[in-house]
């Protein structure tokens, strides 16, 4: 397996591995690889639905959307991401953020899979959590080690909707490295516990524009065969609308933590 860094901030590029077929050495390493760079593109696989959910399972138990009914019948823990050529909106929104953050057990790694890709264009963009944790004031540092906040569904329509939503530290620890990352997005994360939507505003305003500098991020291009893991637990991720007319299909499953 050969690993060679996106960017500064974040993400490899895997090759020499076949998703299918990995033994417990080799998952080990792509998971240490995982721990280590928080994303991997991985290029040159064809997998089905039914291997994408084998290989997201060991990770951690599946999630099944309770809302979205883009599953597959045989096989529910796999989404289908599908825009038309006629479509305007990407599934995922034009906004940062990370998956599964408004429930617990969270969302841990996701898997996407390119099926159907545009020749050009909507690339997947990804943002490290604990690069913009470890570039905030230590002032700030230490106020946030304190907090929770809650995270909500239907936040993109400033609503808090109790049955999809969670509390959640502001701050985590990676169980690896040890390095502190931020677990706020613009999408799902309402307020701190204790504070008003109103009053946590301007202080998460302050962090989602922080956490989305481009110092922080890196950039996939799509390759028909790719897959891309991230940790939701310490990275952003923006899927970019700047393809017109053409399909782009892809498949995803994201297991959550134990
Ligand atoms: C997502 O937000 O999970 C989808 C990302 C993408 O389609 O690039």
């Amino acid at each position: 397996m050969n690993i060679s860094p996106a960017t500064g901030a974040l993400g490899a590029h895997v090759d020499g591995l076949d998703l299918t077929a990995l033994d417990a050495t080799q998952f080990a390493a792509l998971k240490s690889a995982l721990d280590e760079h928080l994303v991997l593109y991985v290029a040159g696989q064809d997998l089905d639905r039914h291997q994408l959910s084998a290989l997201g399972r060991r990770f951690g138990p599946l999630f099944r959307h309770p809302i979205v009914d883009n599953g597959f019948a045989d096989c529910p823990e796999v989404l289908e991401l599908l825009r038309e050529p006629e479509d305007k909106i990407m599934f995922g929104g034009e906004s940062w953020h990370a998956d599964i953050t408004w429930m617990n057990p969270a969302g841990y790694v996701s898997i996407l899979h390119g099926i159907e890709l545009p020749p050009v264009g909507g690339d997947t963009a990804f943002a490290s959590n604990i690069a913009a944790f470890e570039t905030l004031s230590d002032g700030l540092k230490s106020f946030l080690r304190g907090q929770s906040a809650y995270h909500s569904y239907h936040w993109y329509e400033h609503r808090e909707d109790p049955d999809y939503t969670a509390l959640q530290p502001v701050v985590r620890r990676h169980p690896a490295s040890g390095r502190e990352g931020l677990y706020v997005n613009r999408m799902f994360t309402s307020r701190f516990d204790g504070m008003t939507a109103k009053e946590s505003a301007p202080i998460l305003d302050h962090l989602f524009a922080h956490m989305e500098q481009h110092p922080f991020t890196c950039r996939f291009r799509w390759q028909k065969g790719g897959v891309i893991l991230w940790d939701n637990r310490f990275t952003l991720h923006y899927p970019i609308n700047d393809f017109h007319g053409v399909r782009r299909r892809m498949i995803r499953t994201t297991s959550l933590e134990a």
